[in-house]
C-alpha cells in the first residue's frame, strides 16, 4: 500500500511546467541603458573588448553607427522575470557599404541560430539605408563566425595580416548586390523564419 502510494505522490501534477522553459525573443535598437550588460556580453565575448567609452561615443556621436540587440522577453503565463541583453550587434555605413563592427551572443545562449537571427536583422537594416555591399573583418581561427558569414552568403575578398591586438591576421569577407531581389530575397525569407521561431520562442539556458 505505502509503495503504491508513494507511486502516486510521485506522478507529475499536469500543471507543473515540463521540458525546457522557453523565452520569445524580440530584437530592436541598442540604448544607453544597454550599455551595462554589453560591457558584460563584451568581456566574455572578445579577447580585446571595447571600451564603455567606445560604445558611448558610438551611440552618441556617431551618426554613422547602427546597432541592435536581441533581449528575451517574459512569456505569456510565466512568472519568471525577463533576462537582459543576450546578444548584440552593429554597423557603420559609408555610402553603401555597411561595414559590420561587432556581433556577439552571451555563450550560454549560443548554437541557437540567434547569431544568424541577428546577422539577417543587421543586414535588412543597412539594406533599408542603402547598402548595397557588406563587409567585415573577422579573426582567422573564428571557425563558428565563418560558418555564420559563409551561410549569409559572405566571400572570403582579402587579408588583413596581423590585424588584431595580438597580432592575429583577420580575414576580410564581403557580401555584394544586397540590394539585389536575388541576393535578398533568400536572406529574407530565411529572417522571416528565424523571426516566427525567435516569436515562438526558443530553449532559455538553465
Ligand atoms: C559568432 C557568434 C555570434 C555566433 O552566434 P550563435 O548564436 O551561436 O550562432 P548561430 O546559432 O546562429 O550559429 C551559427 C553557426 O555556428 C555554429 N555554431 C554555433 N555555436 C557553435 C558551437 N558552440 N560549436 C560549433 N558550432 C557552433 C552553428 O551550428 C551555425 O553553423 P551552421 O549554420 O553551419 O549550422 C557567437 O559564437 C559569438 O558571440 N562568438 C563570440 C564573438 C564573436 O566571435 N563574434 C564574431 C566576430 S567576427
Amino acid at each position: 500500500m505505502a509503495n503504491s502510494l508513494n507511486r502516486q505522490q510521485r506522478q507529475p501534477n499536469p500543471r507543473d511546467r515540463v521540458g525546457p522553459q522557453t523565452s520569445p525573443l524580440a530584437i530592436g535598437p541598442l540604448t544607453l541603458a544597454d550599455l551595462k550588460d554589453v560591457m558584460e556580453l563584451e568581456s566574455v565575448s572578445f579577447p580585446s573588448p571595447w571600451t564603455l567609452a567606445t560604445y558611448h561615443n558610438e551611440l552618441t556621436r556617431n551618426s554613422r553607427s547602427r546597432y541592435l540587440k536581441v533581449w528575451p522577453v517574459a512569456a505569456a503565463g510565466t512568472t519568471r522575470a525577463a533576462a537582459g541583453l543576450i546578444a548584440q550587434g552593429g554597423f557603420m555605413l559609408f555610402g553603401a557599404e555597411m561595414h559590420i563592427v561587432t556581433i556577439a551572443v552571451l555563450p550560454a545562449w549560443r548554437g541557437r541560430s540567434i547569431g544568424e537571427w541577428l546577422l539577417l536583422a543587421l543586414l535588412a537594416l543597412g539594406r533599408e539605408e542603402g547598402a548595397h555591399t557588406a563587409t567585415l573583418e573577422v579573426r582567422v581561427s573564428n571557425e563558428i563566425a565563418l560558418r555564420l558569414y559563409s551561410r549569409a552568403g559572405f566571400e572570403a575578398v582579402g587579408y588583413r595580416r596581423r590585424y588584431y591586438p595580438d597580432k592575429e591576421d583577420a580575414r576580410i569577407l564581403s557580401l555584394t548586390a544586397l540590394h539585389r531581389q536575388r541576393v535578398w530575397e533568400p536572406l529574407r525569407e530565411r529572417f522571416d523564419v528565424l523571426s516566427a521561431l525567435m516569436d515562438r520562442g526558443v530553449e532559455a539556458p538553465e
